[in-house]
């Protein structure tokens, strides 16, 4: 299958130029001006004047079909990547659960299990460790080495579920510095948090919003310091995930002006919903239910500088979707009983090139370096994935900067039954999506293929090297 793209503005985290784009059995062949026809004859061509050719999005963090909270995340393999690829992303990076008392390896096969066949876009796993003892530090070494799991999540959070203390945290992060793994760390002082929680239950305070005033940015703002710390005394980089405020990314801050390798992401609902939200009337405010928690709204301008300045380096959405009707309700008496996750998986590009492009806050190019390119460098896949050049997957969006948009539960296909942005109008949207070089969203219609996405084994991250 071969297929043309002309006359397209090609975007990468660099360039930006006219080109067509040709490729051939999955990858890129050939980009230049005016191809000649006879020699780069295709299958299909796609006009694409006027619009942008972007590397496809990469989203490095995703919870599909996940059990928590005492249910599953409403988006399984298929509806999930679905979305995805409607939004203009073709690889996630998703994580498998280790629980405690289970090997890593069961958990690699659990999650091949729920995405193998199902996925429409290529897809990876972190690895989710809830407990490390010796076998699992070998483990965590096969599983570099062997399974292309080059990432492992750790939580300072939700004690008696993921939380684990620091001499576990310590261990992991050592073990990465002999096995060319990254640690992926949640962030937020979970003891900390805990008492709040009692504190506030005890009064009566059983309202949503009252999941977010009981972590407080500074619960962020301590753990992410002293995840740091510990990833410095270990003499390895670090990557904060789903950093939410300016507390926390003030110390991201200072560790890379000492010229330590610190990372973090950031997420659209962090970039463009606040606090105010969880005052929605009724439970409304569950709809954001989500941890770390929305910020109040001055953070938001604190993060958008943190991405110009590449302080931040990665947007990703954290999508982990949960019905109101059946599922967000479970905490309709007590928040803390509010399964933990929003949706997002569909709207992160258009998001940020409508907030954070056309406004001048962020450049194209650093648009697609932060959706993109930095994403597959800082987990094992460029110079497959993450940019538009000779030899690279053929994942590429066909982006229309003209089309506008209505975000909402009817125009989107996230299977979840409310959107934190109803409504909102946005203009730049993808009109073609192609994975693996083939299409997979033509306009306002899935073409792809159910089990059309491959499992990625990832190689190290380039993080060691600086990013
Ligand atoms: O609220 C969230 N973020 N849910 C997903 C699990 C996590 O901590 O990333
Ligand atoms: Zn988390
Ligand atoms: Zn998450």
């Amino acid at each position: 299958m071969s297929l043309l793209i002309t006359n397209g503005r090609v975007i990468t985290a660099t360039d930006d130029y006219v080109a067509d784009v040709y490729c051939e059995d999955g990858t890129i062949a050939a980009i230049g001006r005016d191809l000649p026809s006879q020699q780069f004859q295709a299958d299909h061509t796609i006009d694409a004047s006027g619009k942008y050719v972007l590397p496809g999005g990469i989203d490095v963090h995703t919870h599909l079909n996940m059990p928590f909270g005492g249910t599953t995340s409403a988006d399984d393999f298929e509806s999930g990547t679905i979305a995805a690829a409607f939004g203009g992303t073709t690889t996630i990076v998703d994580f498998a659960i280790q629980y405690r008392g289970q090997t890593m390896r069961h958990a690699l096969d659990d999650w091949r299990k729920r995405a193998d066949g199902k996925a429409v876009i290529d897809y990876g796993f972190h690895m989710i460790i809830t407990e490390l003892e010796d076998a699992g530090l070998t483990e965590m070494d096969r599983m570099v080495r062997d399974e292309g799991i080059t990432s492992f999540k750790l939580f300072m959070a939700y004690p008696g579920v993921f939380m684990v203390d620091d001499a576990t945290i310590f261990r992991a992060l050592r073990r990465t510095g002999d096995n060319g793994g990254l640690v992926c760390m949640h962030a937020e002082n979970g003891g900390v948090i805990d008492e709040l929680v009692k504190d506030a239950l005890r009064k009566g305070q059983t309202a949503p919003k009252y999941h977010a005033l009981t972590r407080p940015p500074t619960a962020e703002g301590e753990a992410t310091g002293r995840a740091l710390a510990l990833a410095e005394m270990a003499g390895v980089p670090i990557y904060i995930v789903h950093l939410s405020a300016a507390h926390a990314l003030d110390k991201v801050k200072q560790a890379r002006d000492m010229g330590l390798p610190a990372y973090a992401e950031t997420c659209p609902q962090y970039l463009f919903l606040s606090y105010d939200n969880y005052e929605e009337p009724g439970f409304d405010g569950a709809k954001y239910v989500m941890s770390p928690p929305l910020r109040e709204k001055w953070h938001q301008d604190v993060l958008w500088k943190g991405i110009a300045t590449n302080d931040l380096q990665v947007v990703s959405t954290d999508h982990c979707p949960f019905c109101m009707a059946d599922q967000k309700v479970l905490g309709k008496d007590d928040f803390s009983k509010i399964p933990n996750g929003a949706p997002g998986i569909e709207t992160r590009l258009t998001l940020v090139h409508n907030g954070g492009v056309r406004p001048g806050r962020i450049s194209l190019n650093r648009f697609v370096e932060v959706c993109s390119t930095t994403p597959a460098r800082m987990f094992g896949l460029f110079p497959r994935k993450g940019t538009v050049a000779v030899g690279s997957d053929a994942d590429l969006v066909v982006f229309d900067p003209h089309r506008s948009a209505t975000l909402g539960v009817k125009t989107l296909h996230m299977k979840v039954d409310y959107n934190p942005y109803e409504g909102t109008v946005v203009q730049g949207a993808p009109a073609t999506v192609i994975c693996g070089g083939q299409i997979v969203i033509d306009g306002d219609s899935f073409v792809g293929r159910k089990g059309g996405g491959r499992f990625l084994r990832r190689g190290p991250s380039l993080a060691p090297a600086g990013l």
